[in-house]
């Protein structure tokens, strides 16, 4: 398992208003995009502390949720209630794969932190069900200033054209990109997206 770069941050991470109300926008979005019901189930990739999985919990049948950081998880069952919970999941699921299939895949903010992504596109779509879809969240192209330390930043933000065109060479349909949300910091704005498609 790679470097616990959260280890520091878990302990703050629901803390960050901005980070809480970008999920909250992120979710939004997904659910207007997807019909949700009470018969999926979802896996949150890089699920973190659960920000974004929470949300959408609360309108599916389960949510898995997965990460390489055993602190984040942990402040993420401390959230988990018998009436909303969600199932952590510690393993890089690039390198040893889940055999289980979803009905869909949700993502915010840690496409940026995975190196290999044509690995991480080609992996996860064996993990959907037919039909099913990815909703993935992440910064648009950026100067490398979105973060005060890039330990662990493989990209500063995402080129529209440039990532829709690999997840189409992966194996997706219907593949779309649309901003839907700017993060304001004091020297400049950053663009967030929201990717989808279909297996
Ligand atoms: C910026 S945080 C986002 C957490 C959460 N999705 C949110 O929006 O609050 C990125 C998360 O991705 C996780 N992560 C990084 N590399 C990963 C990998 N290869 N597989 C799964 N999770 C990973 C980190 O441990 C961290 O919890």
């Amino acid at each position: 398992m790679q470097k616990d770069h959260f280890d520091i941050k878990s302990k703050t991470w629901d803390t960050g208003s901005e980070r809480v109300q970008n999920t909250k926008t992120i979710s939004e979005a997904i659910l207007e995009n997807f019909s949700l019901h009470t018969k999926m189930e979802i896996l949150d990739f890089g699920v973190g502390t659960g920000l974004l999985g929470f949300e959408i919990a609360a309108h599916v049948g389960k949510v898995y949720g997965v990460d390489t950081s055993a602190s984040m998880l942990e402040k993420l069952q401390e959230k988990n209630t018998d009436a909303l919970s969600i199932e952590a999941i510690h393993q890089d699921i690039i390198q040893t794969p889940l055999t289980q299939c979803f009905d869909g895949l949700i993502s915010s903010m840690t496409l940026h932190h995975i190196e290999d992504l044509h690995a991480f596109f080609t992996t996860i779509k064996n993990n959907i069900k037919e039909n099913g879809f990815i909703a993935i969240a992440d910064l648009e192209s950026e100067d490398g200033t979105f973060h005060s330390d890039n330990e662990g930043v493989f990209h500063f933000g995402f080129d529209k054209e440039r990532l829709c065109a690999l997840v189409a060479e992966c194996g997706f349909k219907d593949v779309a990109f649309e901003q839907i949300n700017t993060i304001q910091k004091p020297h400049r704005d950053f663009g967030i997206f929201l990717l989808t498609a279909r297996v």
